[in-house]
């Protein structure tokens, strides 16, 4: 039988001994290399703390799979068995260059289903968890359950790129929604954003393009505060691709989806 407490645990002592050892790093030079293109960044501390957190999981769990940004994981094809989705850092464009408002994300599920969602804000030392059936927390803050917000009171998180050219989404379909909140934010980290959902600091979040580690923690603190998220197109996520999100408060999304989605 699987000890979920204790994977629980363990989780939360590596995240926050990872974001000890970043806030360490962070006092010496970071190495800033490049991905897809010139603005996609990585650093060495992204990559040492990818693998702190994959030799502790293995050292204790050899059988659990681990699917983290860096590709120092195992190449996931199924959700079977136990999977740690690990972005040991979410948000290094701010990491680099306001070192703050960045996340170490880590979402474990068992054959596909959430237990555990883990969003640490090393600066501000807010651990966002949530274990399944139990909950979600902001450090010993339990988060309540979402209450009706109407558009016009909510918040909502979205990057300028959806709202100008862009290559995934005409820029019209968007910008009426950002007339209609009440106003908008947005802090460079999916999973923060995800988090503040959870918690009420944003009301929706709304994005083009994630990948599996950048949503499924947060996915897995929505499930417990009672959020709901889809595709844009209104369809379930697929935990092993990339796809848009659209996360949040339930009637807030229902509209959404409703008066600006539905000819997507
Ligand atoms: C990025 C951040 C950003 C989101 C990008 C992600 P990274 O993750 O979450 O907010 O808009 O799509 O790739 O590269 O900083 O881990
Ligand atoms: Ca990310
Ligand atoms: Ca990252």
């Amino acid at each position: 039988m699987t000890n979920w407490k204790e994977i629980d645990l363990l989780a939360k002592t590596w995240v926050k001994e990872a974001g000890q050892k970043i806030k360490e790093a962070m006092r010496e030079e970071v190495t800033i290399e490049t991905k897809s293109n010139p603005n996609d960044l990585v650093t060495n501390i992204d990559k040492e703390t990818e693998q702190f957190l994959i030799d502790n999981i293995q050292s204790v769990f050899p059988d659990h799979h681990i699917l983290g940004e860096e590709g120092q994981g195992d190449k996931l094809t199924s959700l079977d068995g136990i999977v740690w989705m690990i972005d040991p850092i979410d948000g290094t464009m701010n990491f680099v260059h306001q070192k703050r408002n960045f996340t170490i994300s880590i979402g474990i599920f068992e054959n596909g289903i959430g237990k555990i969602g883990l969003i640490y804000d090393v600066i501000h030392d807010e651990l966002y968890h949530a274990f399944q059936g139990e909950g979600a927390y902001m450090n010993d803050t339990k988060l309540g359950k979402m209450k009706r917000v109407p558009l016009e009171k909510a918040i909502l998180g979205i990057n300028a790129t959806w709202i100008t050219e862009n290559s995934r989404i005409d820029p019209n379909v968007l910008s009426p929604l950002v007339k209609r909140v009440r106003g908008t934010r947005s802090y460079g980290s999916a999973a923060l954003e995800l988090a503040y959902v959870a918690s009420g600091r944003l009301d929706i979040y709304v994005t083009m393009r994630l990948a599996p580690w950048d949503y499924a923690a947060g996915c897995i603190l929505l499930n417990e505060v009672g959020g709901i998220y889809t595709t844009l197109n209104g369809k379930s996520v697929n935990f092993l691709e990339n796809t848009s999100v659209l996360a949040g408060n339930p009637n807030c999304h229902q509209t959404i989806l409703s008066d600006y989605l539905s000819e997507q």
